[in-house]
């Protein structure tokens, strides 16, 4: 019985009928930040405060039924480190004396805090998760709206003059413009499309998908975008691929957006371990305010840079921003044995 009281990694004690312990092993003590002795002799009140008042109630409730109280989640402050909260799962249970009158109660508690961190956690980045869902959402919106909207908008326009009977020439005309926005249309469909998921990744890997997008950015924005990539560059796992084609465009679409820049470069480098990627730009930098942001949780920052941060940091990788007067580099390593599991936000938090 002594070996099992000490051996554990569970913290066990006994009160007597007036609420104090009489034994505790070192494990119960130890939860609290206390010593053996800091508990032995003294009551639940006087060790817990007000904390333990509200408990001693339940434990003489249950030194009268007989009820033990099982799987009790308990949340409380260290009682000599204010503002340190522990988490436990207490079990009290009722030890009946000679007389057969419950007199003794006996404690088994384990330290659940970590646990209740890493879920903590975890709230909190499905949140942050659903936040980012909701952006991407609004801007498929906008550019739904914006482009095939207006195409669409035109082309009805055009119809109805169509359908007027205009003269033949006029026909002719609107016939041909129709075809041009019609056109435009499926375009623009497609590039939507490829952009929120280019199928190149799954196909051809990382290294076509980047060469596609960086031609058609360099188009689309007149940012020339110079794109160094290692020679045979291999399939990576899906995650990796989709984690560094997403951190490439978003931080084009920031260098178009925000750094005024003249032209901006990719280099890309992998050996056996990790793959790095760096997008630097020679633009005006981040603001002070950012980079402040940057050094701290990041909870008030863009989707953009917070979105990158989590990603990597997803797969167990380093992300870092260097800016200044001079321009922009932001650098993305990321492992390339990661396990599978590691990648769920779960295994994050509780990593
Ligand atoms: N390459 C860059 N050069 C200069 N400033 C930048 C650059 N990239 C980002 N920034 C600054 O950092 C801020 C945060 O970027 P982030 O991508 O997180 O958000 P955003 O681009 O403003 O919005 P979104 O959430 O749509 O991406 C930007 O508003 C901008 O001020
Ligand atoms: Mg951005």
């Amino acid at each position: 019985m002594n070996a099992f009281f000490a051996s554990s990694t569970v913290g066990f004690g006994i009160l007597d009928s007036q609420l104090r312990y009489t034994r505790v092993n070192d494990v119960l003590p130890r939860m609290a930040a206390l010593q053996p002795e800091d508990l032995l002799g003294k009551s639940v009140p006087e060790v817990f405060g007000i904390r333990g008042s509200r408990t001693e109630t339940v434990l003489r409730n249950l030194l009268r039924t007989g009820t033990p109280l099982l799987d009790r989640e308990v949340s409380t402050e260290l009682p000599r480190k204010p503002g340190q909260v522990r988490h436990w799962l207490v079990n009290y249970f009722p030890i009946p004396g000679e007389t057969g009158a419950f007199t003794q109660v006996g404690i088994i508690t384990v330290d659940v805090t970590a646990r209740r961190n890493a879920e903590e956690a975890l709230r909190k980045l499905s949140g942050r998760l659903l936040g980012i869902q909701d952006q991407e959402r609004r801007r498929i919106a906008r550019e739904l709206h914006d482009s095939l909207g207006q195409y669409l908008a035109g082309l009805k326009i055009a119809l109805e003059l169509l359908g007027g009977s205009p003269s033949p020439e006029k026909n002719t005309e609107l016939l041909a413009e129709c075809r041009d926005i019609l056109e435009k249309s499926i375009t623009e469909t497609r590039t939507l499309s490829h952009l929120l998921h280019p199928p190149l990744l799954d196909e051809a890997g990382f290294a076509s998908a980047a060469s596609w997008f960086v031609n058609g950015f360099s188009q689309r924005s007149g940012i020339p975008v110079s794109l160094d990539l290692p020679p045979d560059m291999p399939r990576l796992s899906e995650s990796v691929e989709i984690a560094l084609f997403r951190i490439l465009q978003e931080s084009l679409t920031n260098v178009h957006r925000h750094s005024q820049a003249p032209s901006a470069e990719i280099k890309v480098e992998s050996d056996a371990e990790q793959i790095t990627m760096e997008i630097t730009d020679h633009g005006r930098g981040m603001p002070a305010r950012v980079l402040q942001q940057l050094q701290g949780d990041g909870t008030k920052l863009g989707v953009g840079l917070a979105g990158m941060r989590e990603r990597v940091h997803e797969l167990g990788g380093s992300f870092e921003v260097t800016s200044n007067q001079g321009g922009t580099t932001i650098r993305a390593s990321i492992p390339l044995a990661v396990r599978e599991e590691s990648q769920t936000a779960g295994a994050t938090a509780l990593g």
